[in-house]
């Protein structure tokens, strides 16, 4: 059953799917969950009486379900529940042992196959075969995973942030091309996805005179009022701004073009969009990382590396620059290579910072 080295998802992007709960002949899946040697495989929530995996025993297995964890055990041992998971069993999940014997035995030619391979073409295969998945709409996307404001995450990320008080600037660096766009002595800036502040207490310090909202989440902007009182924080755009700035957030909207529009008629001057994950094609995927991935500095006690999962769209820059363009903005400075909002495999995905200028 391959791995995701990544993300450490187990997938089978073949087959027939058995379903979940339902109890299957073991011996068949113990031949092919040979990756897992003498460990014994536990679909957690459920107990043992409800596990899946190599048991090496005549014990049936039950199909585990979405989400699940699957943590390694040792033959005869029991799980405490805390072992470090090997990855949640994902939409693909799918148990080659329910095959009839023709698929059965393809299975079995496909794994000779691979070993009279060069391990670079069966490395092309598993990127191949690992490629993210593509979901034909943002609510069908949306639906095989929770939005941003997973309350899990949220925790984490001002937990974390809670640790970087006074020492921001050590963590977040405003990028230089934006402050141009700062040249007012007093002006009113909005950071759309801006976390729980940081880089806004960042930009307060050098520009003490102009004032700083942060529109994020309502789950966010709650928790990290508290956090940075001399910052704003709201759900909502203010109605009216100087600098409108964007950081790594317009792909994780339902509808980022409407945002953008709806941004840029409450900007009197500029606007800057940073770490984007432009495409010609829309592209509708999950992203996955794991929970110490998110935010920077220290990581709090108290937490497990979780994986968390959130839908994510490609944006079109021509689409952006259009809209921008109706708006009365023309593009003022455009930054190639910035990469850094790029996530997932594809090929066709790009980065570049865009600065915007009211006419
Ligand atoms: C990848 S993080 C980027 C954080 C930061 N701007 C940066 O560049 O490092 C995406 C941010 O978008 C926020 N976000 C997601 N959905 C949002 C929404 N509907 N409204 C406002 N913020 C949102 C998330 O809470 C998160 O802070």
């Amino acid at each position: 059953m391959p791995r995701n080295p990544s993300t450490g998802v187990y997938s089978k992007p073949a087959g027939t799917t058995p379903s979940v709960g339902q109890v299957i002949d073991p011996a068949p899946w113990n031949a092919l969950t040979t990756d897992l040697g003498n460990e014994t495989t536990v679909s957690l929530p459920r107990d043992d009486s409800g596990a899946c995996g190599r048991s090496g025993t005549n014990k049936p297995v039950i199909v585990p379900q979405i989400g699940d964890l699957l943590v390694p055990r040792w033959r005869g041992a029991k799980t405490t529940g805390s072992e470090a998971p090997f990855g949640a069993v994902d939409d693909h999940f799918i148990l080659d042992c329910h095959l009839p014997p023709i698929q059965r035995r393809s299975s079995m030619l496909k794994r000779l196959v691979k070993q009279v391979l060069p391990s670079s073409a069966v490395a092309a295969v598993n990127n191949w075969r690992t490629r993210e998945r593509l979901y034909k709409s943002w609510s069908k996307a949306a639906a095989a995973a929770p939005a941003y404001g997973d309350m899990r995450l949220t925790a984490f990320r001002i937990e974390r942030s809670r640790r970087l008080i006074g020492e921001e600037k050590s963590y977040v660096q405003p990028p230089a091309d934006l402050l141009p766009a700062m040249d007012i002595p007093a002006g009113r800036f909005v950071d759309f996805g801006g976390s729980a502040g940081e880089m806004c207490a960042v930009l307060r310090e050098q520009y003490p005179a102009w004032s700083f909202t942060v529109v994020e989440t309502k789950s966010m902007a709650d928790a990290a009022q508290a956090l940075r009182p001399e910052i704003s924080f709201s759900d909502q755009l203010p109605p009216e701004f100087d600098v409108f700035y964007s950081s790594g957030t317009l792909q994780y909207l339902s509808d980022p073009e409407t945002l953008w529009r709806e941004a840029l008629s409450r900007t009197t001057r500029y606007a800057y969009l940073a770490r984007n994950s432009f495409s010609n094609r829309k592209l509708f995927t999950v992203q996955s990382s794991r929970l110490f991935d998110n935010g920077a500095g220290p990581v709090p006690d108290g937490f497990d590396n979780v994986e968390i999962r959130y839908p994510h769209q490609t944006i079109s820059e021509a689409s952006l620059t259009g809209i921008a363009d109706e708006m009365g903005f023309d593009l003022a400075a455009r930054f190639e290579g910035r990469n850094s909002g790029v996530t997932g495999t594809r090929a066709d995905v790009y980065g570049a910072d865009l600065l915007f200028k009211r006419r």
